[in-house]
């Protein structure tokens, strides 16, 4: 279903003789390099394929990217961020590990130089007939997941002062669920204008099972720049009737007073549906007291491990480190002592992106595989969000403390399914 790929986020106005999907990838065709790459022809496809839906007025981004004008001061540093790999922000390692993602927001090398030959050209403009339609960009609190069937909100707005320290709270909602549902698709969203104070949210869910014991478990995490969970068909999450949610929240001050009322968006199976596997989402590799960060160092690794209990498929990667991050990796040690790389990625304080593997490539792995985790983190000055490379870091939650685990989604099935699933990916692989 490409309503869950990147490129479905934008809108895309259909056009005579057929509708835009992805102009960029298709623009920029070896002869361009005889040809004079233009702005109208060339660059702005690719803005408004990867850009634009941060890059306008009223959203994150700090300048908007909609027309020759807005781009043009700026294309020197477009050049240097997307040569970077810094925008948009996709930050996987492409040679290492699993190569395909569900909704891949990253530029081809073709795109990349195309951006580069333009600005190197002098950033010209090019003939306005060449231009493309404008895109019509989804509203800016478009949910991410499609319209959710069910919302709840904390109870009571927050209000976060220009200078506050950074504050954390548990609060609890009612869901006002009256019957039992499998959840195939979960978002948190912070209010439309409250984005730039929320540093995390975990939810979680709490209810009374039949024999009066307590059950529930984690929901949904979301933090800066995270978009929403879309779990594989077959697979879900029970949240029972009258559960309460729990919205464990970080805010963090920006010198301006702004109010905040985070909700939680669910897309259910339908009614008495029940998938088959149950997605689990997890933290992994903690490291807690072995975080031993030394002041002005860089490349200070630090190890976390988890023990696959039973035969699984991983669906997801997202590194969760703070300010001192660096890059994380995830290796898989099967139960035989072979090590294989699931995943490298970059890290950036401002961004929490999930990777959520292409389901032909997602890794399946048997019971007894090790999930280690390795983080990396850079205590220097030439870190450019460290605020403080004279003093030692350990673990904390404090967005100045660090962390170094993945959350990692995957689920577990029975081992006769395992060898199939095996079998068919030996057979689609070799084909
Ligand atoms: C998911 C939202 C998002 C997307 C997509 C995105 N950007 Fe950004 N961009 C931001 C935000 C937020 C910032 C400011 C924070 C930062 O630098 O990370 C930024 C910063 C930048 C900067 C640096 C501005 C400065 O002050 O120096 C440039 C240049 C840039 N983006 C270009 C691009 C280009 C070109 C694309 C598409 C190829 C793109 N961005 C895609 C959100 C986005």
């Amino acid at each position: 279903m490409n309503g869950k790929s990147f490129a479905a986020w934008v809108l895309v106005l259909p056009v005579v003789g057929g509708v835009l999907t992805a102009p960029g990838r298709a623009s920029a065709s070896s002869q361009d390099s005889v040809v004079e790459v233009t702005f109208t022809k060339h660059v702005l496809p690719i803005m408004q394929r990867a850009c634009q839906q941060c890059h306008r007025p009223g959203s994150v981004a700090p300048m908007s990217l909609l027309t020759y004008e807005e781009v043009r001061p700026w294309a020197r540093a477009i050049k240097d961020r997307t040569a970077q790999r810094e925008m948009p922000p996709w930050y996987i390692e492409r040679n290492v590990g699993v190569r395909t993602f569900k909704e891949d927001a990253s530029l081809t090398d073709e795109e990349i130089a195309t951006i580069g030959r333009w600005v190197d050209a002098g950033s010209p403009r090019g003939n306005p007939a060449d231009a493309p339609p404008p895109v019509q960009l989804a509203a800016l609190d478009e949910w991410r997941i499609g319209t959710p069937e069910w919302i709840v909100e904390i109870p009571e707005e927050q209000t976060i002062g220009a200078v506050d320290a950074d504050h954390w709270l548990n609060v609890w909602a009612d869901s006002r669920l009256t019957e039992d549902r499998y959840i195939k698709a979960v978002e948190t969203k912070p209010s439309a204008g409250a984005y730039r104070v929320v540093h995390h949210v975990a939810t979680s869910m709490r209810w009374e099972e039949e024999d009066g014991e307590e059950g529930g478990g984690f929901l949904n995490e979301y933090a800066m720049g995270k978009n929403g969970d879309i779990f594989p068909d077959g697979t879900g999450r029970l949240i029972k009737a009258g559960t309460q949610i729990r919205f464990n929240l970080h805010y963090s001050s920006v010198g301006e007073e702004i109010t905040d009322r985070t909700r939680v968006g669910l897309k259910f199976y339908p009614e008495g549906y029940v998938p088959d596997r149950v997605l689990i989402s997890r933290h992994v590799g903690d490291s807690f007291d072995t975080l031993d960060i030394r002041a002005g160092a860089d490349n200070v690794r630090s190890d976390g491990y988890y023990v696959l209990p039973e035969p699984t498929q991983v669906t997801a990667f997202q590194p969760h480190m703070h300010i001192r991050g660096k890059r994380m990796c995830v290796e898989a040690i099967h139960p035989g002592g072979t090590i294989e790389t699931l995943s490298c990625t970059g890290h950036n304080f401002g961004w929490h992106i999930v990777y959520n593997y292409a389901d032909g490539q997602a890794p399946l792995l048997p019971a007894g595989t090790i999930l280690h985790v390795i983080g990396w983190h850079d205590n220097t000055a030439a870190n450019r969000y460290n605020p403080d490379p004279k003093n030692w870091v350990g673990f904390g939650n404090r967005s100045i403390d660090d962390m170094s685990f993945a959350w990692m989604s995957f689920f577990h099935m029975p081992e006769s399914v395992f060898e199939q699933k095996l079998a068919e990916r030996k057979r689609l692989t070799n084909d």
